[in-house]
């Protein structure tokens, strides 16, 4: 895990979704190279900088300097841009054909960032780009991997940066929803990000007091969500929020795709319209969708997402002075670590269906509209 080396030049990329907070981590591993007497570059669009160079007017990969960082602790996106589209390990090339072929590019990756006397790579991503900080460190590149992303379903850290800003903005979103929901009377369907985890949906809806909680963890029966709606129509409560995650799914059904792609990268959604069309003939309720999507993802990051996110960066930065080597930065309540790549891959954190926070909602009466004929304590 550790290498001596001197460093005296690293480069940082930004890759899949955005997520708030990731200028504040490209801000701290600035500046905390730049104080080691450091050079520090930039990569743009994920791998695109050095993969297509030639795409870029300034050049594929950007130097940092102080005055190139200053001011963006509070601003959402990334100013090195990200894509969650072409990973470098599956490339598409069209061939003379016009078929579409998948080509490995991470040895150009590899040999473009030598060339540029990079001696080391700080990269910030989700699980696919987890998955492309294993292979690049496999094959000799010095990195280290700072999780990110909105669903907080990265394994081996305790949290990601982005997603208290989406929880907040859920939160806020659900909030609004009940006063309009309550003076017409109607059922008010939310869906929100989260891939095949809960988290976003979870946090949010109990924070902002929904009624009903529709996660993957928990296979949902339409038939519980309409006999909350009218249990609360009978002790005169006319309206009910329901908050939907966008990987849920019935029990014994399984999640709606928009887009099919190869293993992880399918595109979710759908969700939320086809809960409010069961709703709506199970009990003749009046029923709205609000699909929330990348609004979760715009914006400013909330304190503790910068904070996560300027402690992820600089900790980066302190494990490449010390000799690390493949780890990515984790946090653990309070401090961060650093655990190997490898074991941080593969594995997605789900909500844990016996979590407290799983049981404070239903000790709030909200339900999880599980099958069965009670709600489980
Ligand atoms: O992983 C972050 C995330 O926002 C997911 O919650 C969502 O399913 C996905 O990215 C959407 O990605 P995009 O629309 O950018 O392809």
């Amino acid at each position: 895990m550790a290498t001596k080396k001197a460093i005296k030049r690293i480069a940082i990329s930004t890759g899949g979704g955005d997520a708030p907070g990731l200028n504040a981590v490209i801000r701290a591993v600035a500046l905390s190279g730049l104080k080691r007497g450091w050079e520090v570059y930039g990569i743009r669009d994920g791998f695109h900088g050095v993969l297509l160079p030639e795409q870029y007017e300034e050049g594929g990969i950007l130097k940092l300097t102080r005055e190139r960082v200053r001011g963006i602790t509070h601003l959402g996106g990334t100013m090195l841009g990200t894509s969650n589209r072409n990973n470098p390990m599956r490339y598409p090339i069209e061939l003379p054909d016009g078929s579409i072929e998948e080509v490995d590019r991470t040895d150009e990756i590899v040999r473009a960032l030598r060339l540029h006397h990079i001696d080391a790579l700080i990269s910030v991503g989700g699980d696919g780009s987890l998955a492309i900080s294993d292979v690049l460190s496999k094959k000799g590149l010095r990195v280290i991997h700072v999780p990110k992303t909105i669903d907080n379903d990265l394994d081996k850290t305790d949290a990601t940066f982005g997603f208290d800003t989406a929880v907040g903005f859920a939160t806020e979103s659900i909030d609004r929803l009940h006063s309009t929901a309550a003076s017409h009377g109607r059922v008010m369907v939310v869906e929100v990000m989260g891939r095949y985890a809960g988290w976003i949906a979870l946090h949010a809806g109990v924070a902002g007091s929904a009624d009903a909680i529709l996660i993957p963890e928990i296979p949902y029966d339409i038939r519980k969500v309409a006999r909350k709606i009218k249990d609360r129509d009978q002790m005169g409560r006319h309206y009910t929020i329901v908050v939907v995650a966008e990987g849920a799914k019935p029990t014994g059904g399984s999640a709606m795709v928009v887009e099919h792609k190869k293993g992880k990268d399918e595109r979710l959604g759908g969700i939320g319209e086809q809960v409010a069309k069961e709703i709506r003939t199970t009990t003749e309720k009046e029923t709205r969708v609000v699909v929330l999507g990348h609004l979760l993802r715009g914006g400013s990051p909330t304190s503790l997402d910068r904070l996560r996110a300027l402690r992820f960066g600089a900790a980066a930065v302190r494990a490449l002075d010390k000799g690390y080597d493949g780890v990515m930065v984790a946090l653990a309540y309070p401090t961060v670590k650093y655990v190997p790549i490898t074991d941080a891959m593969g594995q997605m954190k789900h909500v844990p269906v016996d979590s407290d926070t799983i049981m404070t909602a239903r000790d709030m009466g909200i339900t999880f509209a599980e099958a069965g004929d009670t709600e489980k304590k």
